[in-house]
C-alpha cells in the first residue's frame, strides 16, 4: 500500500497489522485525508493542547497533529495499524474530554460524530471535523445546525483529497469533491461564519 504522496516507505505508511479483513476496513469506510488540509487549518485556528483523534484509520490527521506539538489520543473502531485504542466513538460513555477533537468521521456518521463529540467535550472546547461541503445541506441536519451552529466553516479553496483505504496513488491534483473543516465552539449560538482555507 502506498503513502498520501504515492511513495512506499513514509511515516504515513499503513503498517497493515489489523486482524480485520480488507472488506471489513471498508465498511468502515476508510477515507485518509490529505496531511495538507489539517496543516492549513493550523495556520488559522488554535485548538487546545490535548486533542483526541477519535477515528484515526492509519494516523494521517494524527501525525500532523504530533508534528505541530500537540498532545494527541489517537482511536478507532478498527486496528489499522496506528490507533492506540480500539474503540467504537459513537458508543463510549465517557462524561467528558477535557480537550478538543479533530477527525475526518465516517460519512454515514458524520452527525453522529458531531452530537456525541459535543457531549463529551467541556464547555468552550472545540471539534473539527473534515467532510464534504454537502453537510451543510439537508432536512434533517437543519435541526442540527438550530441546536448547536458551527462556529466557523472554512472551505477549502483548491481541491483536496481523501483516499480510499490510503492508496493516495490512484488520485491526481482534480479531486472531484469540494471539503470543509467544519469548527464547532461548544455552547456557541451566534451565526456560523464562512472563510475559505487552502
Ligand atoms: C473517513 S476515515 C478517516 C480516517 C482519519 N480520520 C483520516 O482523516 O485520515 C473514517 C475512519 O473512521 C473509522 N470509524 C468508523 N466508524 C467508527 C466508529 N464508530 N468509531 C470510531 N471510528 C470509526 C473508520 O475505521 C475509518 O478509519
Amino acid at each position: 500500500m502506498k503513502d498520501w504522496t504515492g511513495n512506499n516507505n513514509s511515516v504515513f505508511k499503513t503498517l497493515g497489522s489489523s486482524a480485520h479483513a480488507v472488506e471489513d476496513r471498508e465498511t468502515y469506510d476508510f477515507y485518509a485525508t490529505e496531511p495538507k488540509a489539517l496543516i492549513e487549518l493550523l495556520k488559522l485556528e488554535k485548538f487546545n493542547s490535548n486533542i483526541w483523534e477519535c477515528a484515526c484509520g492509519a494516523g494521517h490527521l494524527s501525525e500532523v497533529l504530533k508534528n505541530a506539538g500537540y498532545n494527541v489520543r489517537s482511536s478507532d473502531i478498527i486496528d489499522r495499524g496506528y490507533s492506540q485504542e480500539l474503540k467504537d466513538f459513537l458508543s463510549i460513555d465517557v462524561l467528558e474530554w477535557d480537550g478538543d477533537i479533530i477527525t475526518n468521521p465516517p460519512y454515514k456518521y458524520s452527525e453522529d460524530f458531531v452530537r456525541k463529540a459535543l457531549q463529551i467535550i467541556p464547555e468552550g472546547n472545540k471539534i473539527a471535523l473534515f467532510m464534504g461541503i454537502q453537510f451543510v445541506e439537508g432536512k434533517k441536519r437543519k435541526y442540527l445546525f438550530r441546536e448547536a451552529p458551527p462556529q466557523t466553516i472554512y472551505v477549502s479553496s483548491s481541491r483536496l483529497n481523501c483516499a480510499k483505504n490510503g492508496d493516495f496513488s490512484k488520485y491526481s491534483e482534480n479531486s472531484a469533491r469540494c471539503y470543509a473543516w467544519y469548527i464547532w465552539q461548544k455552547g456557541y449560538c451566534g451565526e456560523t461564519i464562512l472563510k475559505w482555507f487552502n
